[in-house]
């Protein structure tokens, strides 16, 4: 989403005024009081035109995050308030855009905040530059190249705990898009006299730290170090912790860092091994040893440490050894070895030491350079960020101090050169009349120091290089004569005799009054340091190690490649790289970043004004705000102009349609403000007093006042009408609305009533039709009805004499006896058979026929029966009258019954009168005999059977031996009283004989036999023919038998299938005989 753009300037909601060029009146008291207020509200950055005066904050702010970085993103420089970032995005984009390379100057005194401000630069044009995979490598390695030189090029200060202790100038490169290509770092004089001693309270380089506090047990001990800090003399014990730094931690940082950068991981460890050997350098003593010749001589102490420190490069030790007691000195080519004594030996060790760690420190940027320089060879733009130390003024200043106040001359000098071109390019630019402007031109002081004739470098290297004894007193001597007359130089024995009571100026000291203030020297070791000497024998030693990293770093010492000639100066190394340096930035866009420190403890929320006063005065700031005014204190593109200010004009409100400029002319016309008091630039409107400025703001503010009561006053007014409009519109529709209802329901009542009315009326009409309709219907009915009667009674008067009177009757008897005689005819054909047991007889036809028809199916059968009847003898009538009498008395009664049903009633089965066995017994019975058959009588005692014949007469009944056929028993049938038997499927039976009778005496028969059915019903009818008496015949399962005394009980039961279909007997005791019957 587009953000939207709201127009805003500097001037809102300004603390003090945010750009210093507004200031009124201009003075130090107002410019410090200025910085204070804005710093008192968190308004670290103020401008000097379009330089940013940061003022350190000594905390952290929220004006960092990137919200803010979107804020200030593609923004015009004047549009929010005073910002780094504002900076960095004019920058930015006027590289991008117009194609013009960029540098960016920042300067301040140590502790002023210019290597944040460089990081927060850095990363603001990497937060909005282009974005991708290759280019965020780009600008991580950019990045992180920051953690790699602060370990190695910052330390603790007394002023800053993380001084940077070189200088640094990086040009990042660019391609036509704006996305980073790569760098290139430059670096300037590191302060190597640090490696060997540091001042009180301060450290050595922080990596030495960070290596003993972060490194693995097993790194150290393969860097032969110890993690003690009081183990090492160059190490300064009593500010070995720094508050709030973990120097552990920072070590993996950094090693990450060196990663990212490129570092290969044996190419980190060569380093660390740099480091350690350096640290362990440091531990190496000496102690004097006189020889007989009377020369001094030194001889190392302890040389374990110097065994460790060459195991660990790879350096024979009696080589390094050697070199630390022997000097070489070759003249037209003779080599002269003279010994060193204690102080030299020393001073040897401490400038090994400290020319490995500087070449170490030259060898870790060349090596960034290699990873971060761009890879292709397209066009590139450039911006170039500067973060070199500032000014510096200390008790003791020497050739360090001297060296870095020069180069801050030089900076001054381009600032003034760059600032006032650039005013004066803006003016021709803008066709506006120059006007000359007073400043202090620092250019002579710079000559002072730099001249190639008699300059104070080039005095310096003269006496370095002059032969004889050189000493600094007689540099200083030297100065005297030469630079006496110099307005800055100042000097107690120089001739110059304004000096010669000057106290406060020591014999062994110059005075140089540089741009920023006066600064005294002290000359001792200015001629070393300059030398910068290491013994050729050290070099060469160092170049036969078997490290190869320390082999690279001193080639000199390869003596193949033997120069005579002295290696350049540090003076002369140092004024060749700064010249370079500013021919660079002078074909450079300059953009400014002056830090200033609000106080000297390091602490927030303190702001010292002498302290801020003094830095003011050196950076030449109230002069560079002089500078700026000189001619016209401020500048507005027109547009921009217009925009703010065209509400005080009415000709230019609210829109002015002409071009932007006229649109000022007008507006500034009408506002009668003088016109010497602006001028009309080609673009641009120039004021000339920040007080016309102010009134201008002053109009807008009340201005802006009266348009928002005046919006007030409109939108009110529209809101109240737009109300009461709505209102009104309201009550039309609802009044409407409530007519229409009204209405509505009037109508539709009055044609409900008509309606009402319409229908009575209608039904009133309708009825009284139909009444009359209904009149004469009847009427016609009537008349058809008389007619028809009348008809009638012609026809019949008429017809009379053809009927008789019983015709009907005679038609229906005739009817009914047609169809009783086809009844009888159909009947004849469909007779059933003539079998009595047939149960079929045809259906019948009409229903008043019923009875007939029953009645003539039981005639039929009747007469079937008889028919049936009639063919029988009277031998087979009588065969049937006893099957007839034996189905009434045991049909349901007795389970043997149906068996017998189909069984002839034979009677004599044993023919007696035949059989001449029976002769005797047939000569016995007269009478005729009935039944003759063979019976098993059952044993009393024990229920077995023996067979005997068993003969019935008309009067008796007779048991007779079976074999002898002699009559064992004879019962007249009058004394037979009852027959007993069971209901079940057996032939058992028992004959009851009256008691008293004679042949009770024996007691009652129980027979068996296969004929029970016949027998009995045999012995009933003969008894009954006989004695008119019904025998009685007894079924039940358990009956009495009398056996002579006594009863026995017969029982019969429900016996297993186990001995076969024959009913068992057993005597079970002497009351009960039991019959089981399968
Ligand atoms: N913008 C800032 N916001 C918060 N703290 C800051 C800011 N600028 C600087 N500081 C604080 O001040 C300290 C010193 O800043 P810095 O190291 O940038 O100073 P310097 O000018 O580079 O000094 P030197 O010349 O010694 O290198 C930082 O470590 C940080 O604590
Ligand atoms: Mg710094």
């Amino acid at each position: 989403m587009a953000k939207m753009e709201v127009k805003t300037s500097l001037l809102d909601n300004m603390i003090g005024v945010g750009d210093m060029v507004l200031l009124e009146p201009l003075n130090e008291e107002t410019f410090i009081n200025n910085l204070k207020n804005r710093f008192d509200h968190n308004e670290i950055y103020t401008y000097i035109g379009s330089v940013v005066i940061s003022v350190n904050p000594y905390r952290s702010l929220p004006i960092y995050s990137p919200e803010k970085v979107e804020d200030y993103r593609n923004r015009n420089f004047y549009e929010l308030s005073p910002h780094i970032f504002a900076l960095s995005d004019e920058a930015y984009r006027s590289l991008r855009d117009q194609d013009k390379d960029q540098c960016i100057l920042i300067t301040g005194e140590s502790g002023a905040g210019k290597t944040e401000a460089s990081k927060l630069v850095m990363s603001y044009v990497a937060a909005v530059c282009g974005k991708g995979a290759e280019v965020n490598q780009v600008k991580e390695q950019l990045l992180q190249s920051n953690p790699v030189l602060e370990a190695f090029g910052n330390a603790k200060t007394v002023r800053n705990d993380n001084s940077s202790r070189f200088g640094k100038y990086m040009d990042i490169e660019f391609d036509f898009k704006g996305d980073p290509l790569g760098g290139v770092i430059s670096n300037y004089l590191l302060e190597k006299s640090r490696v060997v001693k540091q001042p009180r309270g301060e450290r050595n380089f922080h990596v030495f730290y960070q290596l003993l506090s972060g490194a693995s047990e097993e790194l150290l001990h393969k860097l032969k170090l110890e993690r003690d800090f009081s183990r090492y003399n160059y190490l300064s014990l009593d500010s070995a912790k720094v508050n709030g730094v973990d120097d552990a931690a920072n070590f993996r940082t950094v090693r990450n860092a060196m990663q990212i950068v490129g570092f290969m991981d044996h190419e980190a460890e060569s380093v660390l091994e740099v480091v350690a050997a350096v640290l362990k350098l440091g531990n190496i003593e000496f102690k004097p040893e006189s020889r007989v010749n009377g020369l001094d001589e030194s001889k190392i102490k302890d040389k374990n440490e110097l065994k460790e420190i060459c195991e660990l490069t790879g350096i024979d030790q009696s080589v390094l050894e050697r070199a630390f007691s022997f000097r070489t000195v070759e003249a037209k080519q003779e080599k002269v070895s003279t010994t060193l004594n204690v102080a030299q030996a020393y001073y040897a060790r401490d400038a090994l030491a400290k020319n490995l760690y500087s070449r170490l420190f030259s060898w870790l940027v060349n090596r960034i350079n290699e990873s971060i320089k761009a890879q292709t060879k397209v066009r590139k733009k450039v911006m170039g960020v500067l973060d070199i130390y500032g000014f510096e003024i200390f008790e003791d200043n020497s050739f360090e101090q001297f060296i870095i106040n020069y180069c801050n001359e030089k900076l001054q000098q381009i600032f003034i050169e760059l600032t006032l071109k650039e005013e004066q390019e803006e003016y021709i630019r803008e066709d506006i009349e120059w006007t000359h402007i007073d400043y202090f031109n620092n250019a002579i002081i710079c000559d002072l120091i730099e001249n190639n004739t008699n300059g104070i470098l080039a005095m310096l290297d003269e006496e370095c290089l002059r032969p004889g004894t050189v000493t600094d007193e007689t540099f200083l001597e030297k100065l005297n004569q030469i630079c006496a007359t110099h307005q800055h130089f100042e000097s107690r024995m120089s001739k110059c005799a304004r000096f010669l009571n000057d106290t406060s100026l020591p014999h062994s000291c110059f005075r140089i009054q540089h741009y920023a203030g006066k600064v005294l020297y002290q000359v001792e070791g200015f001629v070393d340091k300059n030398n910068d000497l290491l013994y050729r024998d050290l070099s060469q030693a160092m170049w036969k190690a078997g490290h190869a990293l320390i082999k690279s770093l001193f080639p000199e010492g390869n003596p193949a490649k033997i120069n005579l000639k002295r290696p350049p100066t540090a003076g002369s190394q140092f004024k060749a790289s700064v010249a370079t340096l500013m021919k660079n930035l002078q074909t450079k866009n300059p953009n400014y970043i002056r830090c200033i420190k609000p106080n000297d403890k390091k602490a927030a929320h303190i702001f010292n004004e002498s302290l801020v006063c003094h830095q003011i005065r050196y950076l030449g700031l109230l002069e560079n705000v002089r500078v700026r005014r000189a001619g016209y204190a401020f500048r507005q593109a027109y547009e921009p102009c217009l925009e703010r200010y065209k509400m005080l004009c009415k000709q230019t409100w609210p829109h002015w349609k002409g071009p932007a400029r006229s649109g000022v002319e007008v507006l500034f016309n009408e506002l009668e403000i003088p016109v010497e008091e602006y001028s009309f630039g080609r673009s641009k409107i120039f004021i000339r007093n920040p007080r016309t400025l102010f009134k201008l703001e002053d109009l807008r503010k009340q201005r802006l006042e009266d348009l928002a009561t005046l919006i007030q006053k409109i939108y009110r007014g529209w809101k109240c009408r737009t109300h009461f409009l709505l209102m009104k519109k309201s009550q039309i529709v609802i009044a409407a609305w409530c007519r229409r209802y009204a209405q509505q329901k009037r109508y539709q009542q009055t044609k409900a009533s008509a309606l009402l009315i319409q229908s009575y009326i209608r039904g009133w009409k309708a009825r009284k039709i139909l009444r009359e309709l209904k009149h004469q219907k009847r009427c016609k009915e009537a008349v058809t009805t008389i007619a028809a009667y009348w008809h009638g009674t012609q026809v019949r008067r008429e017809y009379r004499k053809f009927f008789r009177a019983n015709a009907g009757k005679k038609i229906y008897e005739f009817t009914l006896q047609r169809i009783v005689q086809k009844y009888f005819l159909e009947m004849k054909n469909k007779m059933p058979s003539l079998s009595p047991i047939d149960k079929n007889w045809p259906p019948r036809p009409y229903l008043f026929l019923d009875s007939t028809h029953k009645e003539l199916k039981r005639i039929f059968h009747l007469w079937r029966c008889k028919k049936y009847r009639d063919q029988f003898t009277d031998q087979k009538k009588l065969i049937y009258e006893e099957k007839l009498e034996a189905s009434e008395l045991f049909k349901d009664k007795k389970a043997l019954y149906p068996s017998s049903v189909g069984q002839p009633f034979q009677g004599a089965y044993l023919e007696i009168n035949k059989n001449p066995k029976y002769k005797k017994l047939k000569d016995a019975i007269e009478e005729k005999i009935i039944i003759a058959e063979v019976v098993n009588k059952i044993n009393r005692a024990n229920g077995k059977s023996t067979s005997r014949i068993f003969l019935l007469t008309n009067n008796n009944l007779l048991l007779a031996d079976q074999k002898s056929g002699q009559i064992k028993s004879e019962v007249p049938l009058v004394d037979v009283t009852k027959v007993s038997m069971s209901s079940q499927n057996d032939g058992f039976f028992a004959v009851h004989l009256k008691e008293g009778s004679e042949a009770a005496s024996k007691g009652d028969f129980l027979f068996s036999s296969d004929h029970l059915i016949e027998m009995a019903t045999k012995l009933y009818r003969t008894t009954l023919s006989q004695t008119k008496q019904k025998l009685n015949i007894e079924i039940s399962d358990e009956f009495l038998v009398q056996f002579r005394q006594d009863k026995v009980c017969v029982k019969f039961i429900q016996g297993n299938q186990k001995n076969g279909s024959v009913p068992t007997c057993k005597r079970k005791n002497n009351r009960l005989l039991e019959v089981a019957v399968p």
